[in-house]
């Protein structure tokens, strides 16, 4: 059967004004913590997406991979057991491992459709243009979201396969982490299907290269978030006086990344109209990086809802894909 291009559609859910206002509320709450920190969902702007993608070709960030890998080995059989016709991705970012999932997609059901989530406008609509191309008769409709605000308004209306894949769910903090499993489990219907990807714990060696590279790129993308407050707050931080800092946390088992300002620095936030001291020497944390034990990650499932499938890791070890159902 010929299948014609379908031209993709595109939800835009971030209003104008509103990923800016979060980010003024993010910003003022994470400054007035000790130790300070920023939030996040803010390294990916434009410059931020394009700097995640160089990270997941460097030899030493070894998840990306990974996954690829254990998704070659098993998109044929996630696909079919889950009898899905639509996958939606959250946080699909360039959707380059997607393809695995999507050429499975395209051979095993009639009128497919793929939604990639994103809260950076750029990669998506790339991704979605390219994708349509790429498959024809693949209905591409993406959402440009928030993963903590919008889950409510995935389409819907076919069998699902929700794929969470990166390991970027291991960058909430635990609680944060039940809440929006929770919410995806309450966006899902009883008999699609959930793909999440995770890191998993192993040497500290290996982790800490992966999140601290010998080319810098990672300290590129964690200063980032920085030059973001910058442009969009109208502040001033000196953010080549900070450093990358990759640290990992035996008792919590996740990655803790901050930046440390070398110089004394006063730093001006004019959209918030307030300023402040960094010391030199002082960390701004920025983001974890959470790693996981594979029980552990059938346990959070169960605990929103779901009962897992089917869950695998690559030769060795370092990674896991586990595929689960809605109750
Ligand atoms: N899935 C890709 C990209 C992972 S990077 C991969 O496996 O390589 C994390 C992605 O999640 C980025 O594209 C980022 O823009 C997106 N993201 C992060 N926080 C988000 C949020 N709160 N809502 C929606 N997308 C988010
Ligand atoms: N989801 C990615 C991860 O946890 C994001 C990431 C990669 C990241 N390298 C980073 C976040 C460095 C902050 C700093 O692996």
């Amino acid at each position: 059967m010929s299948r014609a291009i379908i031209p993709p559609v595109v939800h835009e859910y971030l209003e104008p004004g509103s990923l800016a206002e979060a980010l003024r509320r993010d910003v003022l709450a994470g400054l007035a913590d000790r130790p300070r920190s920023i939030p996040p969902k803010w390294f990916y702007d434009e410059r931020g997406s394009e700097l995640f993608d160089q990270i997941t070709r460097l030899d030493e960030y070894y998840p990306t991979r990974a996954e690829r890998s254990i998704l070659g080995t098993h998109a044929a059989a996630v696909v079919e057991l889950s009898g899905a016709s639509m996958l939606v991705e959250l946080g699909s970012g360039t959707a380059d491992k997607t393809r695995v999932i999507l050429d499975e997609l395209m051979a095993r059901c009639d009128r497919p459709t793929y939604v990639p989530f994103d809260v950076s406008p750029e990669f998506l609509r790339d991704s979605a243009v390219e994708l349509a191309h790429e498959y024809p008769g693949l209905a591409v409709e993406g959402v440009v979201g928030d993963l903590d605000r919008h889950l409510d308004r995935l389409p819907g209306g076919s069998t699902r396969l929700v794929a969470f894949l990166g390991g970027t769910v291991g960058n909430y903090h635990p609680g944060p982490r039940a809440e929006l499993l929770a919410d995806i489990a309450a966006a899902m219907e009883p008999g699609d299907h959930f793909l999440l990807g995770t890191d998993l714990v192993k040497s500290p060696d290996r982790l800490v290269a992966a999140y601290d590279d010998a080319l810098g790129v990672t300290a590129d993308f964690n200063r980032n978030v920085l030059r973001v407050v910058n442009r969009e707050l109208d502040a001033d931080f000196d953010v080549d006086a900070f450093e990358h800092v990759a640290r990992w946390d035996a008792d919590e088992e996740w990655m803790s990344m901050s930046l440390r300002s070398t110089v004394d620095q006063q730093v001006r936030i004019n959209a918030l109209d307030v300023e402040f001291e960094v010391e030199a020497g002082e960390e701004i944390h920025t983001e974890i990086s959470a790693k996981f034990r594979p029980d552990g990650v059938v346990r959070e499932l169960a605990a929103v809802g779901f009962d897992v499938v089917r869950q695998c890791t690559d030769e060795l070890g370092d990674f896991a894909v586990t595929l689960a159902v809605k109750r």
